[in-house]
């Protein structure tokens, strides 16, 4: 993939805006000019201590005292014993209710920090600067912060809105490829759900430009979470994809005999299996189905999922926390950017789609 960039619009939130590349930095110096914070805190993790401080300390003008916090990465640390250090050492080094606290990271620094910060002293600001493709599409907006518990994912959580996030593409350098088609994978949903030229750029491998793809992945994004902010209804649409898909990255994760997934491999198995029920229950077109199996194959190779994988794959979707009151439901699609939010299907449907996939 080519990464061609130019200077973006900024994207307004309900409470917060969206800056993106070289003009953000003029507008956070701004904004903490403008605003009394007593401190700041800076959440890193060795990874993006080591690839992103040094840009970003760099382009930060402040007279404001400023602390670095540093948490070991991986999801593996996204639960209550980080948030416990993290928020010992804010008040060691005397955090107040005027301090503010930066995230510079990926989906597990923005997740967590947003999370330390809503609940520090009943709520301090806090600003999401994502480092990864992933979280620049999807973690740092909508305002879903929290930790997991034990197995279960983002368990532990508020809906917190932070004061600004910025999007900086260039700290995508940093990544490796496969970080990067993982992050692909949720701009290539926002295509089948809002805007099929986001999917058809990506599987057409054109020239892209990867801040336009990001900033219109962001505009859908914050168009659907102020519509929704609570996830009652519409934003049911941003689990496209993930039913199966989240299933499928559990039993990677728990299988000792298999390698780990990224997310956005997952997904877009998962967005393979739930085009296929689409095309069952809803009609979705017989040569869309084969048109998204051919792209997805193409970006992320065909991952060998065996038949004796599909009973423990169905168990998970069976327990997913999202389901209700038992019942798996899908986010499926009548055509491209045509959808709907709470379909079923048969046990034996589902089985079908995931064999879909592997034959
Ligand atoms: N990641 C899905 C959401 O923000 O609702």
């Amino acid at each position: 993939m080519h990464l061609l960039y130019q200077p973006m619009n900024t994207i307004q939130a309900t409470t917060y805006p969206v800056h993106f590349s070289d003009k953000a930095y003029q507008e956070l110096n701004l904004y903490l000019k403008e605003n009394t914070y007593s401190s700041i805190f800076i959440l890193v993790d060795d990874n993006t201590f080591e690839c992103c401080y040094p840009k970003f300390i760099q382009r930060l003008e402040t007279d404001l005292k400023i602390e670095l916090i540093q948490i070991d990465p991986g999801e593996i640390h996204k639960n209550l014993d980080t948030c416990l250090g993290v928020w010992n050492v804010m008040t060691e080094l005397g955090a107040d209710r005027k301090s503010l606290l930066i995230t510079l990271g990926g989906g597990v620094i923005t997740d967590l920090g947003g999370f330390v910060a809503s609940t520090f002293k009943r709520g301090i600001d806090f600003i999401n600067i994502p480092t990864t493709l992933l979280s620049m599409v999807d973690a740092s907006v909508g305002g879903k912060t929290g930790v997991d518990l034990g197995v279960l994912k983002n368990q532990i959580g508020v809906f917190a809105n932070p004061q600004m996030v910025i999007v900086d593409p260039e700290y995508l350098h940093t990544l490796d490829p496969r970080e990067i088609r993982s992050g692909t994978a949720e701009i290539i949903k926002y295509g089948m759900t809002h805007d099929i030229r986001l999917f058809n750029q990506i599987k057409d491998n054109t020239e892209l430009n990867i801040v336009d793809l990001i900033h219109r992945s962001v505009e859908i994004k914050n168009e659907v979470v102020t519509e929704d902010p609570k996830e009652k209804g519409l934003r049911k649409v941003l689990n496209w994809g993930h039913t199966i898909g989240h299933a499928v990255e559990s039993y990677f994760l728990d299988a000792e005999h298999k390698e780990n997934l990224t997310h956005g491999e997952a997904i877009a198995i998962g967005m393979v299996c739930e085009a296929y029920l689409s095309s069952r229950i809803l009609n979705f077109p017989e040569e869309k189905i084969a048109e998204i199996k051919n792209a997805i194959v193409n970006i992320y190779g065909k991952i060998e999922i065996l038949p004796e994988d599909i009973n423990p794959i169905m168990a998970l979707l069976i327990h997913d926390k999202k389901n209700e009151a038992g019942i798996v439901k899908f986010v499926l699609l009548n055509d491209y950017e045509d959808f709907e939010l709470s379909c079923e299907a048969s046990e034996e449907l589902i089985r079908e789609s995931i064999n879909f996939y592997i034959n």
